[in-house]
């Protein structure tokens, strides 16, 4: 419409500064966190075929059913927006013959994903998140190693009040024995349930759990659970689990009640919940998809990873203290024809380690330094005949014959706060 301003899309956003920074600082956490571990940064494409999500995530799903931006490309086939990175990355597995590669091979992953759900604090239509995925191995060790990696990221990002949930979904055998006793429960009590819940009972009855529809909530309650029906493979292999976790002294609940709304697991399942968010508490997720390498073509491979919701974490984290300035010294000059004086002054500070913004040299000298404050510079050197360091909190100037002046001079006002090398 002529005349109206065109506004980001429904359920995204932008990220400025310096929220920017914060999410880089996060980024630098898992990147540290995560190669410390062994794992190496990898990325997918942003579209993958439909076909992938429908067969890796699940075709009974409310991603698969409601939640995917899919759209035909010129040729005709369908594709869509990733809306998680599991499928993806077992894609690549399985395309690049990676079960030759030393296993488990170990990736990790931050980027943009898509879902089509009602907006709301902490739920968007663009997201971002990091995950972790290790492919190759049952070890328990790596069930444990990957929950803990997820808590430290959470704890040292400063999400606040954390509570893991735990549980086993056993394989795929033992759930569909389950869920038909589950269904035959349900029907029994079909009047006492949700519509929705009812609608599922016979493509999805697992998701009764998630409802928060009293009576409903009140029928699940007695239900049977899945825990107590595992095979003794999959109890020892959960008690392993538990065990190591409990060795490492992690806190978790074990949540018989615990689906989660993807359709490739198998065995351990987890969520780390944050009571500082609203609705939307989940931070982050992950279990076990022993089967879904088979199921997508490539060799029987057991696998094991999460994914953490990179808005969510900031939101538990709460807000920070504001940041320091993002700039050290402003070159300023008296007039245009020092332009060039200014830009090699400019290069050499920064190669000293300090953060450098060049001033406008066809503004006044006094607008220059304005702006300085503005940016809460520490300090300004102003290129005339010779050069002034101005500095910007008590307004005091010097002659210098340098660069290495500037950084010498700064240091000795505030050592901790001088040349990106110093710490
Ligand atoms: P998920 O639980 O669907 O799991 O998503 C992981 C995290 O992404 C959630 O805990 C949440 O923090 C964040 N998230 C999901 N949807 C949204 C949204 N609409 N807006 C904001 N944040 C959101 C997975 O995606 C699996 N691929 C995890 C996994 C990896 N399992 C095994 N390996």
């Amino acid at each position: 419409m002529p005349g109206e301003r065109p506004r980001a899309p429904r359920g995204t956003f932008d990220v400025l500064p310096p929220e920017s920074e914060r999410r880089e600082r996060l980024r630098a956490l898992c990147a540290e966190v995560l190669a410390g571990a062994g794992y190496r940064y990898v990325e997918t494409p942003v579209i993958e075929h439909t076909e992938l999500f429908v067969r890796g995530v699940g075709e009974a799903t409310d991603i698969v059913r409601k939640e995917m931006f899919t759209f035909a490309d010129k040729g005709g086939r369908s594709l869509t927006l990733r809306p998680e990175n599991t499928a993806g990355i077992c894609r690549a597995y399985v395309e690049h013959g990676m079960h030759k590669w030393p296993q488990p091979v170990r990736l990790w992953y931050w980027g943009p994903f898509f879902r089509h759900e009602a907006p709301q604090a902490g739920r968007y239509r663009q997201f971002t998140q990091v995950g972790a995925e290790a492919l190759g191995s049952d070890d328990p060790a790596l069930d444990a190693e990957l929950i803990l990696l997820l808590r430290e990221i959470l704890e040292r990002a400063g999400a606040r009040h954390l509570r893991l949930r735990l549980a086993s979904l056993g394989s795929p055998a033992t759930r569909a024995v389950y869920a038909e006793e589950l269904r035959q429960y349900l029907k029994q009590r079909e009047q006492l349930l949700a519509p929705e819940v009812r609608e599922r009972i016979d493509k999805n009855p697992l998701r009764a759990f998630d409802s928060d529809h009293p009576s409903t909530r009140a029928v699940m309650a007695q239900a049977p659970r899945l825990l107590d029906r595992l095979d003794a493979d999959d109890r020892e292999h959960f008690a392993c689990v538990r065990a190591l976790l409990d060795a490492v002294g992690v806190e978790y609940e074990v949540d018989p009640t615990l689906v989660r709304g993807l359709d490739y697991y198998t065995r351990t399942v987890f969520e780390f919940e944050s009571q500082a968010l609203g609705a939307q508490r989940g931070v982050g997720g992950g279990g076990r998809y022993d089967r879904l390498i088979e199921e997508l073509g490539g060799p029987p491979t057991a696998a094991c990873g999460w994914a953490a919701g990179v808005e969510r974490i900031l939101l538990a984290a709460g807000d920070q203290p504001a940041s320091e300035s993002h700039v050290d010294v402003l070159v300023a000059t008296v007039d245009a024809a020092r332009a060039a004086r200014a830009l090699t002054l400019a290069r050499e500070l920064r190669s000293l380690g300090l953060r450098v913004e060049l001033g406008d040299s066809r503004r006044a000298l006094r607008r220059q330094l304005r702006h300085a404050d503005r940016l809460g510079a520490r300090a300004a050197v102003i290129v005339g005949d010779d050069l002034q360091l101005k500095r910007l909190a008590d307004g005091s100037q010097v002659a210098i014959g340098g660069a290495a002046e500037v950084v010498e001079i700064l240091r000795t006002q505030d050592p901790s706060q001088v040349g990106q090398e110093a710490s």
